[in-house]
């Protein structure tokens, strides 16, 4: 009997053994690895950036780690990223193919395509649209400039009481986003509007919480009716209302004189024909979704950790407004070129989004084939966490890098200077393609919202809480605002 336990205790330690993933040779270092689980005991599912810095302390830049038994590997620091996703660019430039998120958007779209050349045609292909946008008399000044005059309108009727910002800047950024899609703004309470940015919002949860990560890593939980399946309901509702408009496009667009980017999108399609291009119709529909996604809940979270710490430092908020009356005089409004006259309004923003560290992970990438990162081997496959919290805060790269503190992007003359680590928006051919329009919105709002209004944190909202949310993008906890007409309006 006692030798039939053993027996059966030794069976069972043997098929442990052999469903235990093992690290390949010369594989990065990392923590010891479970059964079946891997490493998901060794960080939080909820929120790793905690852990993902413990382990950064024990192993160095490079660790690895098992998802369940997907392996990856998360780099930090700012040498290390660079020479990943920069210098060794190509072999570092894919995407995870096998996450909830794929499943959700049926493999099609720009933020999370594979590194080939559909992927290329359509980043090329936004790249210019949104850089043809930016001139004449719709450039992107006016469409930012157009919904401000919302935000104000938001802001006007709140003086005097508190409110939460929540929503007014997910919908500015919302309709930022969709002028330059669909040349349409919504109201504020439109049910469109509210239907997208509530799957938005919650998909962008999901994507990066508990869930997706169970269902990324044990494929047999995959088809039961788990609280992922909303994931995907949530992406059919936004699919649906984006077909509905490419359909309302077609039939009444004139070919060659496009009004956004769908109907450019359609011209070139038509220009194509069928060269066997990436471009096609459902592809429009994703990647709609997709700029629409990665455009909103990024800008709209940097804008509101802005004002909680312009709120709540208000020395600083006073030296932004003096320095933006000081530049724009009598002038009607700000132009984004005025920047350059603005070193400590340049300094608040950056220093806003590096310590809004808004995707704090970026977007996960993929090795494209066998390759080598600092002397360790990593195989064709291999999931990459960029860690962007750990340069955005890494310290002998920052002057205080665990502080708000705009000194950070001031040199001794108090000229506006950039350092290296500051890379919010990741670095190398898969960088954000829509800096130059998250930078343009951020600077133009911020400045023309602080040339008109004084942000107070409310006498009873008790202690500002600065723990961010942890998501793809990460936010605020919701707190409330008062605002004033400032004296000089
Ligand atoms: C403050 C605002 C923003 C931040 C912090 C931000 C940050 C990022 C980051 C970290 C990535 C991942 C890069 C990588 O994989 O290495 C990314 C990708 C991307 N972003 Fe942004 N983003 C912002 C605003 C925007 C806006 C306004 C758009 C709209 C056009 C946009 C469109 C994209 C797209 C399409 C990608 C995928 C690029 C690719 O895979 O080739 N982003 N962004």
């Amino acid at each position: 009997m006692f030798a039939t336990v053993i027996l059966l205790c030794l069976c069972f330690w043997f098929i442990l053994l052999q469903l235990k993933s093992r690290r390949p040779k010369n594989f990065p270092p990392g923590p010891p690895i479970l059964p079946v689980l891997g490493n998901m005991l060794n960080v939080s599912l909820k929120n790793p950036l905690k852990d993902f810095g413990r382990l950064r302390r024990s192993y160095g830049n490079i660790y690895s780690l098992f998802i369940g038994p997907r392996r990856a590997v998360v780099i930090s620091g700012v040498n290390a990223i660079k020479e990943a996703l920069v210098t060794k660019a190509n072999d570092f430039s894919g995407r995870p193919q096998d996450q909830l998120i794929n499943d959700v958007n049926h493999r099609k779209g720009v933020v999370l395509a594979d590194y080939g050349p559909g992927w290329r045609e359509h980043r090329r292909f936004a790249l210019m649209t949104l850089r043809n946008f930016g001139l004449g008399k719709n450039s992107m000044e006016e469409r930012i400039h157009g919904e401000i005059k919302h935000i104000i309108y938001t802001l006007e009727e709140s003086i005097g009481k508190s409110l939460t910002p929540q929503v007014m800047f997910h919908n500015a950024a919302s309709n930022i986003i969709c002028q330059v899609l669909f040349g349409t703004r919504y109201e504020y309470d439109d049910e469109f509007m509210r239907v997208i940015v509530r799957c938005i919002t919650e998909l962008s949860k999901m994507a990066n919480g508990p869930w997706a990560t169970l269902y990324n890593s044990l494929p047999m939980i995959r088809n039961l009716p788990l609280p992922f399946t909303k994931a995907f309901r949530n992406a059919e509702t936004c699919q649906k209302l984006i077909r509905d408009l490419v359909i309302k496009h077609k039939k009444t667009r004139i070919p060659g004189e496009p009004r956004d980017l769908v109907d450019c999108y359609l011209d070139e399609m038509e220009k194509r024909g069928n060269d066997g291009s990436s471009f096609s119709e459902e592809q429009l529909v994703m990647y709609a979704l997709d700029l629409h996604f990665a455009g909103t809940d990024t800008t709209s979270n940097t804008l509101l950790t802005g004002f909680l710490y312009l709120m709540t430092n208000p020395h600083i908020q006073e030296r932004c407004q003096w320095e933006i009356g000081q530049v724009l005089g009598g002038k009607d409004r700000v132009s984004f070129e005025d920047r350059h006259k603005m070193p400590y309004m340049q300094a608040v923003i950056h220093e806003v989004q590096r310590i809004a560290n808004t995707v704090p992970l970026s977007v996960f990438h993929c090795t494209t084939k066998d390759t080598e990162l600092m002397g360790y081997s990593i195989p064709k496959g291999t999931m990459v966490i960029p860690n962007l919290t750990s340069v955005l805060n890494e310290e002998g790269q920052w002057k205080f890098p665990h502080e708000f503190n705009p000194e950070n992007f001031l040199n001794d003359q108090g000229e506006f200077v950039k350092p290296e680590a500051f890379m919010p928006f990741s670095a190398g051919p898969r960088m954000c393609l829509g800096e130059g329009l998250a930078r343009m919105e951020l600077f133009l709002i911020m400045v023309t919202l602080l040339r008109k209004f004084k942000f107070i944190w409310p006498e009873d909202a008790g202690e500002p809480d600065y723990t961010p949310v942890f998501g793809i993008t990460q936010t605020p906890k919701p707190y409330y605002m008062k605002v004033q007409l400032r004296a000089t309006q």
